[in-house]
């Protein structure tokens, strides 16, 4: 999407609390990585692998699933791509004006070795979920250093492979001063903890050990998913999130408890999330409770899209304001991961940015 007359909707620094490494690969680097490691893929441009990579179109879970299949054959298994994405994804944010980013991935994804099943028909090879978790802290650390932008990490359990999500948890805790900031449940809402007990055991030892939550929820499913993740997961935060007006005795309850949803409204058109209209938007209501949410990119590889595409969806459709752009990034500081002194130094940041008082309230 292209901005107006070249400038960006919201032209100052922002935070970004939702936003999959994974959907944010640069196709150049596929290409790359894919000449390097003898790779053959079906395409041999730039422009022919975008073409095969993105959604247009709103188009269903599994068709947006099997986007990511088309590259991350390539990624995985290898240490030098792992970093390197990692690392570029550091810069994207950068130019993009996102001072703060927590970024997820499942590390069994890009792992070869100590996943069962292996991913994207592999080869067995050297790489654990743990080599990864440590590969992809390399690269956000020399990506701050270099862009002056800060990377963390949260890592995914999958709702489908129950049985990888002890892992993550005990990888957050591992890395939990180095790196990554919190856990997250991704993938199919139609699988219920219930039926799973797996993600479950793993939140709980994730409140155990204070290892911080958030879970996609209520983006495709309806608001009985949202329940259960702040019920049953004791999730934080809310991944998408927008279904949960369905419930409203639910969102009533969690405007109260100032619960943060994870917005994305590009992606939310594009996986048939929400209506194609962006002026019928849930957004707009979150937007009219005053509610506490972030506007975040998803997977911007696969939606061809960039962090000011979704502002300036927001500004074209939905009539966002810059007080508003302001207010939402303000609570994206508030609420995200980072321990609370780093937290109060990024708010500051936001505060300074924005020339607005500490005390200001919206
Ligand atoms: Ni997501």
């Amino acid at each position: 999407m292209a901005e107006i007359n070249g400038k960006p909707a919201f032209d100052k620094p922002k935070v970004e609390l939702h936003v999959h490494l994974d959907g944010a690969i640069r196709l150049k680097t596929v290409l790359d990585v894919a000449k390097r490691r003898g790779i053959s893929l079906p395409v041999s441009t730039e422009e022919e692998l975008k073409e095969l990579c993105t959604v247009h179109e709103p188009a269903t879970l599994t068709e947006f699933l099997g986007k990511f299949s088309h590259y991350m054959h390539v990624i995985a298994g290898d240490r030098e791509a792992i970093k390197r994405i990692a690392y570029e994804f550091v810069e994207t944010k950068a130019k993009e004006g996102v001072i703060y980013v927590e970024a997820r991935y499942s590390p069994h994804f890009l792992a070869n070795k100590g996943v069962e099943p292996l991913p994207w028909d592999q080869k067995p090879g050297d790489i654990t979920p743990d080599d990864v978790v440590d590969l992809v802290n390399q690269g956000f650390k020399e990506g701050e250093q270099a862009f002056k932008t800060k990377a963390r990490s949260i890592l995914c359990c999958m709702r489908h492979m129950p049985n990888w999500s002890m892992e993550v948890v005990e990888l957050c805790k591992k890395y939990h001063k180095d790196g990554v900031v919190a856990i997250d449940l991704a993938g199919d809402e139609s699988m219920n903890c219930e039926s799973y007990p797996g993600h479950k055991k793993a939140f709980e030892e994730a409140v155990r050990s204070n290892v911080h939550r958030t879970v996609h929820a209520g983006e495709v499913g309806p608001a009985s998913v949202v329940r259960e993740a702040v019920e049953v997961l004791k999730a934080e935060r809310i991944g998408h999130g927008y279904h949960t007006l369905e419930d409203q005795n639910l969102y009533k309850q969690l405007l109260q408890q100032n619960m943060h949803f994870e917005m994305c409204p590009v992606s939310s058109r594009l996986t048939g999330a929400c209506e194609p209209d962006f002026t019928k938007h849930p957004l707009i209501t979150f937007k009219k409770d005053k509610a506490n949410y972030s506007l975040n990119t998803d997977d911007p590889t696969i939606f061809n899209s960039t962090l000011n595409s979704d502002y300036e969806v927001v500004q074209k459709c939905m009539d966002f304001t810059e007080e508003e752009f302001k207010r939402l990034n303000i609570n994206a500081a508030k609420s995200c991961f980072l321990p609370e002194k780093e937290r109060e130094t990024l708010l500051n940041q936001l505060y300074e940015a924005y020339g607005m008082r500490k005390s200001t309230s919206f």
